[in-house]
């Protein structure tokens, strides 16, 4: 099972960035802790993040016929961005949105979410344990087993 995890703009800022709201933990760490995750987990997973939206679109694009369900933070894209719904809606694969934040009790700026749309399931507001759910209820989704991934 090939999971594609996707992370958006200023997420490689994780540590530095606005502590109060995301914590003072890498980005680095985020990645050694979803790969620790999921080798326990029995999930290959490849993490990949980007500042720029084709970028996202592209990775998107390759996933189809190569990843069996995307992981996405699309960061300040997540407000923004109806290429990247489209992208999610073209290869149909299924897909997680996750932020490390509550964007619902945020700026009103932050409530909406366009590639939400294109996503099974949100986890929002659990910081890196809302990536570690993603894997979970993905392997659930895909071994046609309950979201627990029991
Ligand atoms: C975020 C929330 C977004 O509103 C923000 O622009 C981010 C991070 C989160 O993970 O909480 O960059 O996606």
């Amino acid at each position: 099972m090939k999971i594609l995890v996707l992370n958006g703009p200023n997420i490689n800022m994780l540590g530095i960035r606005e502590p109060d709201i995301y914590g003072r933990v890498t980005y680095a760490d985020l990645c050694r802790m979803l790969e620790e995750h999921a080798r326990r987990k029995n999930v290959e997973l490849e993490i990949f993040q980007s500042n720029h939206e084709g970028v996202l679109v592209d990775r998107i694009q390759q996933a189809l016929h190569v990843y069996d369900g995307i992981i996405i933070n699309p960061a300040a894209y997540t407000h923004t961005s109806i290429a990247i719904l489209d992208a999610l809606k073209a290869v149909a694969l299924p897909a997680v949105e996750v932020h490390l934040s509550d964007i619902s009790a945020r700026e009103g700026f932050r409530r909406i979410s366009y590639a939400g749309m294109a996503c099974l399931k949100t986890f929002a507001g659990l910081g890196f344990e809302g990536y570690r759910k993603g894997i979970l209820f993905l392997k659930g989704i895909l071994e046609g087993e309950d979201e627990r991934g029991i």
